[in-house]
């Protein structure tokens, strides 16, 4: 019997999740992540692993053909894919959460530090030859000891950046999101609205997704309720913020800094303000980017898509 085929959106994707699929499949991997290229090589396929920028749209599912059976991206994000076109269609759509919470955290934690004690502004001192030694109110920082934490969206994520942040020795931990978390207990942290967060928090970390309800869910009016010596910390999507106004809250010292790991477009073009600014460190969408981390994820992806094609549940599919 002829082998499944399976297509691969990316010619770089690691080797643990491509040995999985050639085990059972025959497994294409396009040359070039490209739109053009992928829908070159789409047709015929039974399953598609999707691990690139280019958005999975119903004009690749549907040139796929009627014999596609299952969809597996490697993120955990699937705002780039047309979740709604596959489930109308019967085709289950499987994505990584979990492996990647610890990593995507550490890169949380990373932006904290780096916003509360500024070393983005010390780095350009050192460079600029313009370190100020002996004074002692010269580059003050905030603490993250003693501060109240915010966090939007206690999934795996959030709670790890939680379990990080506790050790840091926060006075409080809160969160917000549809309902409280169980999990939340056991890192003492408290369900509160949005606006309390807000209001209260002096480190905000946001660890949601993509959705029409978390689009500009940081704006100008949210910008003005901060503190003026908070911290904002995206590891989500970067549609959450509105990064305009951002741009004019961080200018005009509104809020103390913010560390974004994700941005809207991403690449961020070199020339835009948020790149100028000493009081915003940018990450390029690293949060998942480690050899580890990577790997799983492309091992989960495959394992999705074996499941599938097996006529088994997937391991993680999006509901
Ligand atoms: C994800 O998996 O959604 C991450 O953002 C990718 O790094």
């Amino acid at each position: 019997m002829a082998k499944p085929k399976v297509l691969v959106s990316h010619p770089n994707v690691p080797e643990a999740g491509l040995r999985l699929l050639q085990q059972e499949c025959e497994v294409v991997v396009v040359q070039e992540a490209s739109r053009d290229v992928i829908l070159a090589a789409v047709a015929g396929v039974d399953a598609i692993f999707w691990c690139c920028k280019v958005r999975l749209d119903s004009q690749i599912i549907d040139a796929a053909g009627p014999g596609l059976k299952a969809v597996a991206t490697m993120s955990a994000g699937y705002d780039h894919i047309d979740a709604a076109h596959l489930k109308a269609r019967g085709i289950p759509l499987g994505n990584t959460p979990r492996v990647l919470d610890n990593a995507v955290a550490d890169t949380a934690i990373a932006l904290v530090l780096s916003v509360a004690r500024r070393l983005q502004e010390g780095r350009h001192a050192l460079e600029r030859g313009t370190w100020v030694t002996g004074c002692p109110q010269a580059m003050l920082g905030v603490d993250v000891a003693g501060s109240t934490v915010g966090i939007v969206g206690l999934g795996g994520i959030g709670q790890a950046v939680a379990k990080r942040l506790k050790v840091f020795d926060v006075a409080k931990l809160q969160y917000c999101g549809h309902n409280p978390k169980p999990e939340a207990a056991a890192l003492g942290a408290e369900f509160v609205s949005f606006d309390k967060l807000v209001d209260t928090s002096d480190i905000i970390v946001a660890a949601c997704p993509s959705t029409p309800e978390t689009r500009h869910l940081f704006n100008a009016q949210v910008f003005k309720r901060m503190k003026r010596s908070a911290i904002l910390i995206n590891v989500g999507r970067g549609d959450c913020i509105d990064q305009e106004a951002l741009v004019e809250a961080l200018k005009t010292k509104e809020i103390w800094g913010a560390g974004l790991d994700v941005m809207c477009p991403e690449p961020l073009p070199v020339d835009h303000p948020l790149i100028k600014l000493d009081n915003c460190v940018l990450f390029p969408h690293v949060g998942s980017a480690t050899v580890g981390t990577r790997s799983a994820m492309a091992t989960l992806a495959a394992k999705n898509i074996l499941c599938a094609l097996n006529d088994k549940p997937m391991l993680a599919e999006v509901k």
